[in-house]
C-alpha cells in the first residue's frame, strides 16, 4: 500500500510514549475490519499456556445465540493460540471452558467465573452470548482467566442503533445522511445477497449488548415497506437474529398513500388503520421477531399526523396497534419543531426558541400514549450541537416510555475529519439527575425504568457506520461506537476506563494509553474552536461541517453587544426553568452555570467577565487558537506512535490528524476574525487583526473562498483515503 508523504520517524518528544517503549516493530498492516474483535496471537508463553487450556468447551443449551457465542468462541481462541477448538459432551469431564444457560440470572446477564475451569454462563442465549464477548474482551486486555470473577446484566433493556441510510443516494445527504466517511454497508437492490459485513456487523453489535437495530434513514422512504423488500428484511433479520439484535425499519408516516394508494394517511381513517394491521401482519409472517417501527412524524417537512388535524398521540396509536399483537415497539421521535406553539407557550419568547418545541409539543401527552409506543427523545433540546444540555423534557414525562437518543454520526463534530471523541459528554448526559418527584434519579435510570414510577424505554443512537473497509471512515470513530455501547450496557463506567479499554483492543498494551488520552481531551479540543462555552450553530447550513458563523447570528444569538441565548425563565425563553428546580436555578445563574453552556443559557457581553478573570471575548480567541493547539499536540503524539502501531492504521490516522490541523485553523480564524469583527474588541495578544494581509483576515468573501479551497482539498484527499480503505466487496 501507498503511504504518501506521511511517514515521519520524527522525535517523538511530544509523546508520552517512545517507540523503545513498545514491544513490536511495525506489527503487520491491519485495515481496522476487525475493529476490537481482533484476538491477536498471544507469544507471551505463560498467557499461551493458559489460553490453551481454555481449547476444550463444553455447553449446555442451544438455540442461534449460543451456536454464535461458541462460533466466535473459536475464532477467538484461533486467533491468540493459532489452535483449534475442541468441543466436548454438555457432561464430559475435562472441559476448559463451560458454557451454561442458567434461567437464575437474569435474562440479558451473565457471570463469568474460575474454580479449576472457566464458566461462562447466561440467563438465556443472549445472555451467554454477551457473557462470551464480555469473557474474550477480558482475555484480549491481558486479563488471566483464573482471575476473572464478574456478573453483570445491562441497566436499560432496550439498546438500539439507529442507521440513517437512504435507499437511494440523496444528491445533497449522499448515501447515508450526515456521515461523510463512506457509504450504506446494505446492499438496498438486494439484501438477500450474502455478504460476511452483515455477519461481522452483528458480531460487532453483539459485543457491545445492543439487541435492536433500525436500519434506514428517519427521512424514510415508503419503498421500505413495498412487499417486495420482506425476502430481503427476512434475510438480514435471520443474520442479526443469531446475534441477539432484532430488525426495526424506520416509515414514512404517508405510506398509505404513497404506497397503499389510498386517498389519505389520516391516522383516524378505518381505511388507514386496515392497512397498517395488514401491513404489519405482513411483516410479523415473515419476521416472527420483528423489533418495530422508528417514525419521524410532523418534522423538518415530514408527513404526520398534523397534516389531518391529529395529535402526536393519535397519529402514534393507530400504528401501534398494528404492531401491539405481535410485541412491536413504536419509536415516536421527538424531534419535532416549527409549528407555533404560542397557544401552549407562557409567552412569545418562548415560542420562539427551538429548545423548547419538543416539550410543549409532548408534555401535555403525558400518559396517553400506548404501551408500546416508546416517545425517542434527541439527547439535547436545539440539535445534536457539540455542547448542549441534557434535554429537559426527559424530566417531564414519568408516565411515557423514553427513549434517549445520542448521536454517533458525527454531523456536527467535525464529520470524518476531525476526532472528537464523545464519550465524556454522553456519560455527563447519561448520569445527568433529573427525575421528578422524591428519590431522584439520572436519565440512564429514567429510560432504564428504574427511577421512580418511570416505566423501561430505550437507549439508540444514530449509527456512524459505512462501508470503508474500517467501518467508520475515520479509523478511531469507531470508539465512538465502542464507547456507546459499552455505556448503554453500564452507564456508571468512567469515560476514561471506556477509553483505555477501546486504546488497547485497538492497538494493544505499548500505545494504549498515550492513545487514550488522546481521545478523553479530543472533545473539548474540538468544542473550543467550532463551539465554544455551548455557542452552537456556527457551521454552514446544509452539510453542517464547514464555519460560517454570519449565517448564523440570529440562531446563536449574536448581536454588536454581546452573544448567546437567554434562556432563563427570568428574562429569556425559559427553557431554563423546564429543569427540576436545582438544575433550573444552577443554569440560570451566570455565576453557576457552567462554562460549557454559558452562551446556551445566557445573551452576555463580549466584555464579560469570566471566573479566571479574562473578559468573554479575549476567551473566546484564546479558546480557538488552544483548541487548534491541541490538535497540533495531538497530531505529534501520534508521530510518537510511529513504529508502536501497524503502518496502515498509523498513517490513516495521522494523515486525518494533518487535514484536521487545517480544517481547526480554518475554523479558528473564521470565529476570531467574525469575534473581532462584530464586537468591535482587539484579541489582547495581537494575534490577528482586520488588516493583516494574511489569507486568514480577508474579508468575509475571501474567506468563503478559503473554505471553499479547503473544501475541494479534503474532497480530493477523501477519496484518495477513501480508495484506499474501500471495502473491495462493499457496495458502491
Ligand atoms: C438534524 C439533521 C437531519 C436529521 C434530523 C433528525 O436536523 O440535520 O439530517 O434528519 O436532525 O434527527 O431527524
Amino acid at each position: 500500500m501507498e503511504h504518501t508523504g506521511v511517514v515521519e520517524t520524527g522525535s517523538g518528544t511530544h509523546s508520552a510514549v517512545s517507540v523503545e517503549m513498545c514491544s513490536e516493530k511495525f506489527p503487520p498492516d491491519e485495515s481496522g475490519y476487525e475493529a476490537w474483535l481482533r484476538y491477536p496471537p498471544v507469544k507471551d508463553p505463560e498467557r499461551r499456556a493458559a489460553l490453551d487450556s481454555l481449547r476444550r468447551v463444553s455447553c449446555t443449551g442451544d438455540g442461534p445465540c449460543v451456536f454464535s457465542a461458541l462460533d466466535e468462541w473459536e475464532r477467538a481462541i484461533r486467533g491468540f493460540t493459532g489452535q483449534a477448538v475442541e468441543f466436548l459432551q454438555a457432561d464430559a469431564r475435562g472441559a476448559g471452558v463451560r458454557f451454561v444457560v442458567d434461567g437464575s440470572l437474569p435474562d440479558e446477564g451473565y457471570r463469568i467465573l474460575h474454580d479449576g475451569a472457566l464458566t461462562v454462563a447466561g440467563g438465556s442465549g443472549r445472555g451467554l452470548l454477551y457473557g462470551t464477548f464480555a469473557a474474550l474482551r477480558e482475555l484480549a486486555l491481558g486479563t488471566e482467566p483464573a482471575a476473572m470473577a464478574v456478573a453483570s446484566a445491562p441497566h436499560i433493556p432496550q439498546r438500539m442503533l439507529n442507521h440513517w441510510d437512504n435507499l437511494v443516494e440523496d444528491p445533497v445527504m449522499g448515501s447515508i445522511e450526515r456521515v461523510r466517511g463512506g457509504k450504506t454497508i446494505f446492499d438496498w437492490t438486494d439484501l438477500t445477497r450474502p455478504n460476511p459485513r452483515y455477519r461481522d456487523y452483528a458480531r460487532m453489535l453483539a459485543s457491545l449488548g445492543l439487541n435492536g437495530l433500525c436500519i434506514n434513514n428517519v427521512n424514510a422512504t415508503p419503498e421500505i415497506l413495498d412487499p417486495a423488500m420482506l425476502p430481503g428484511l427476512k434475510a438480514l433479520a435471520d443474520t442479526f437474529r443469531k446475534w441477539g439484535v432484532r430488525l426495526c425499519v424506520s416509515i414514512d408516516f404517508a405510506s398509505p398513500v404513497t404506497l397503499g394508494g389510498l386517498p389519505t394517511a389520516d391516522p383516524l381513517d378505518p381505511r388507514v388503520i386496515a392497512w397498517w394491521v395488514e401491513t404489519v401482519d405482513d411483516l410479523y409472517a415473515a419476521i416472527p421477531d420483528f423489533g418495530g417501527f422508528v417514525v419521524k412524524a410532523d418534522s423538518e417537512g415530514r408527513p404526520g399526523p398534523g397534516d389531518y388535524g391529529r395529535s402526536h398521540m393519535e397519529g402514534s396509536r393507530c400504528l401501534a396497534r398494528a404492531l401491539a399483537p405481535h410485541g412491536g415497539t413504536l419509536f415516536w421521535r421527538a424531534f419535532v419543531y416549527g409549528r407555533d406553539l404560542s397557544e401552549r407557550t407562557p409567552n412569545e419568547r418562548a415560542a420562539g426558541d427551538r429548545a423548547n418545541h419538543a416539550s410543549y409539543e409532548f408534555m401535555h401527552l403525558d400518559g396517553q400514549f400506548d404501551d408500546n409506543v416508546v416517545l425517542q427523545v434527541k439527547c439535547s433540546a436545539t440539535d445534536f450541537q457539540v455542547w448542549e444540555p441534557p434535554h429537559a423534557l426527559f424530566g417531564k414525562m414519568p408516565r411515557t416510555r423514553l427513549a434517549l437518543e445520542f448521536q454517533l454520526a458525527p454531523e456536527y463534530t467535525g464529520q470524518d475529519i476531525h476526532l472528537a471523541w464523545p464519550g465524556p459528554y454522553w456519560a455527563r448526559v447519561l448520569n445527568f439527575g433529573m427525575a421528578p418527584g422524591a428519590g431522584g434519579g439520572c436519565l440512564a435510570d429514567i429510560v432504564a425504568g428504574r427511577a421512580g414510577s418511570c416505566l423501561p424505554g430505550a437507549v439508540t443512537a444514530v449509527a456512524n457506520t459505512c462501508n470503508a473497509r474500517n467501518w467508520f471512515g475515520h479509523l478511531l470513530s469507531g470508539a465512538d461506537l465502542y464507547a456507546y455501547g459499552r455505556l448503554a450496557w453500564n452507564p456508571t463506567l468512567a469515560p476514561a476506563e471506556v477509553s483505555r479499554e477501546y486504546a488497547r483492543l485497538l492497538f494493544g498494551a505499548g500505545p494504549a494509553e498515550t492513545v487514550a488520552s488522546l481521545l478523553d481531551r479530543s472533545y473539548d479540543a474540538y468544542a473550543q474552536y467550532s463551539s465554544p462555552f455551548g455557542l452552537g450553530f456556527l457551521c454552514e447550513a446544509v452539510h453542517h461541517f464547514d464555519p460560517d458563523p454570519w449565517d448564523n447570528r440570529a440562531t446563536a444569538g449574536i448581536t454588536g453587544s454581546g452573544l448567546g441565548r437567554d434562556r432563563t425563565a427570568a428574562t429569556g425563553s425559559g427553557y431554563a426553568g423546564l429543569y427540576p428546580s436545582g438544575h433550573a436555578a444552577v443554569f440560570a445563574d451566570t455565576s453557576t452555570c457552567p462554562p460549557e453552556c454559558l452562551l446556551y443559557f445566557h445573551h452576555l457581553p463580549w466584555t464579560h467577565r469570566m471566573h479566571d478573570g479574562r473578559t468573554l471575548i479575549q476567551a473566546l480567541y484564546d479558546g480557538c487558537f488552544e483548541g487548534v493547539e491541541a490538535v497540533r499536540g495531538f497530531r505529534e503524539t501520534w508521530r510518537g506512535l510511529h513504529g508502536c502501531i501497524d503502518l496502515e492504521r498509523w498513517a490513516h490516522v495521522y494523515e486525518k490528524l494533518a487535514l484536521q490541523i487545517e480544517h481547526a485553523e480554518c475554523w479558528r480564524d473564521l470565529l476570531c476574525r467574525f469575534f473581532l469583527e462584530t464586537s468591535g474588541v482587539p484579541d489582547d495578544h495581537g494575534r490577528f487583526d482586520l488588516r493583516s494581509p494574511s489569507p486568514h483576515a480577508r474579508v468575509r468573501s475571501g474567506f468563503k473562498q478559503a473554505v471553499e479551497d479547503y473544501r475541494a482539498r479534503v474532497e480530493r484527499l477523501r477519496a484518495r483515503i477513501g480508495a484506499r480503505t474501500a471495502d473491495g466487496s462493499a457496495i458502491s
